[in-house]
């Protein structure tokens, strides 16, 4: 009698692991909210440090609450100065995702209250990698370009002082808006590939920088966070408007090929987020001059509507596919957009974190073993 083959479910495809109250996705309808409040909503009208104190918190706080939350990260900007050293020993033209991740690694290391997974322990991390993501992306991205680190300024929001530290120039408030709303639209998204990492990480009661460096390592990987650079990368080898269909359909004919920037697993429908991205990308590209990108942009999307139409494929643009214009146009280069999505998703990790050890169970699935059984020992000296 055969034992019946357990169902296996690929990619935990449609795999409830919890329960959560940070953010729901209808990805049928296009809706995407945190903790009631739709994303269209906190987009226009709440600023990122808004956004966090309401991922961690059951609502948006009081003017109070919000004043008592930046006066918390203010003097938590500042990086330790062998984190700096550390950036400065990397070699210049690594993926500064690396980078990213080793400074947290690092952060946990010189953390002398790494260990404690108290609620209370867990806030006090939450906070210091909030206010520290920015300041170590900023910091790398000028030490490879052979320049010193800009100190943060913490009488700036979260928005402004990374544009700051970035160039050392306070940033126009037109740049800091766009730069909030990009940070508010990659805060939280469920239980996605790189939170369900540190979800994961956590859930053998490890420390929080441990399962936060794991985090970071999974959002790097261009069918995740990595995305928005390969979309930029992608424009950037394609050149013109007039060339982008030739490479949707040579992209679409090579067995597996992905266009970079579409598709979703939970989204049938086009992701709420890359409606807002979209409408900032033409404003920054009438402003700018620069209309190269959104156009390329929009042949793209036209293109990929029809050939995905013909496979009968709901794939359309995600989170990753017009904010890679979005930042182009706001100057940054394209290997620094997947950190910028981590200065924003370290404050839905922190929720989810926040969550799973309060009510923990240790993550342990199955694997249906296909090998074999009854093997015979056979000492070295015999084996051919
Ligand atoms: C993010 O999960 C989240 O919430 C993530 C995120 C967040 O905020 O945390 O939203 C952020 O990671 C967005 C996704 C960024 N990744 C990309 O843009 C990479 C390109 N996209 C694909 O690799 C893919 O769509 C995924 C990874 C996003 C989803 O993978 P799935 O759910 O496993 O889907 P699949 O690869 O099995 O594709 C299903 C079908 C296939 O058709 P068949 O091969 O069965 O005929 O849809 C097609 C695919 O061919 N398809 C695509 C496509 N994505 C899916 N075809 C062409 N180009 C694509 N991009």
């Amino acid at each position: 009698m055969t034992t019946a083959q357990p169902e296996l479910y690929r990619g935990l495809m449609g795999v409830h692991i919890d329960t959560s109250s940070i953010s729901s996705i209808k990805g049928d309808q296009g809706e995407l909210v945190y903790r009631g409040y739709d994303i269209n909503e906190l987009a226009n009208k709440a600023t990122f440090e808004e956004v966090a104190y309401l991922l961690w918190n059951d609502d948006l706080p009081t003017q109070a609450q919000l004043d008592a939350f930046k006066a918390k990260l203010a003097p938590l900007f500042e990086i330790p100065a062998p984190v700096i050293e550390m950036l400065k020993s990397l070699p210049h033209d690594i993926h500064p995702m690396h980078a990213l991740r080793t400074a947290v690694s690092m952060l946990g290391a010189l953390d002398p209250k790494a260990e404690d997974v108290s609620i209370e322990g867990i806030q006090e991390d939450a906070y210091s990698m909030l206010a520290k993501f920015p300041t170590i992306v900023a910091a790398f991205s000028r030490i490879r370009q052979g320049l010193e680190p800009v100190a943060p300024d913490s009488s700036l929001s979260i928005a402004a002082n990374f544009l700051y530290m970035r160039t050392g120039e306070k940033p126009t408030e037109a740049a800091t808006n766009v730069m909030d709303v990009a940070l508010v639209l990659h805060a939280e998204h469920g239980c996605n590939a790189s939170t369900f990492t540190a979800r994961s990480a956590a859930s053998s009661l490890t420390d929080s920088y441990g399962a936060i460096t794991a985090a970071v390592a999974s959002l790097k990987g261009p069918l995740h966070g990595g995305a928005n650079t390969a979309v930029m990368q992608a424009l950037e080898g394609i050149g013109s408007v007039e060339a982008v269909e030739q490479y949707v359909l040579d992209t679409l004919g090579q067995k597996g090929g992905r266009v970079m920037g579409f598709g979703h697993r939970v989204y049938t429908v086009l992701d709420p987020r890359a409606v807002i991205l979209r409408k900032v990308s033409k404003a920054l590209s009438e402003e700018s001059g620069e209309g190269k990108w959104f156009e390329m942009s929009l042949e793209m999307e036209r293109v990929m509507d029809i050939e995905m139409e013909k496979k009968g494929r709901a794939v359309k643009p995600n989170v990753d596919f017009f904010s890679a214009s979005v930042y182009r146009m706001l100057g940054f280069p394209a290997d620094t957009y997947t950190p910028i999505f981590a200065v924003a998703r370290i404050s839905g990790w922190m929720a989810h974190l926040l969550e799973q050890y309060a009510d923990n169970r240790i993550m342990r699935p199955r694997l249906v073993y296909e090998g074999e059984f009854g093997k015979t020992f056979t000492p070295i000296e015999e084996r051919a």
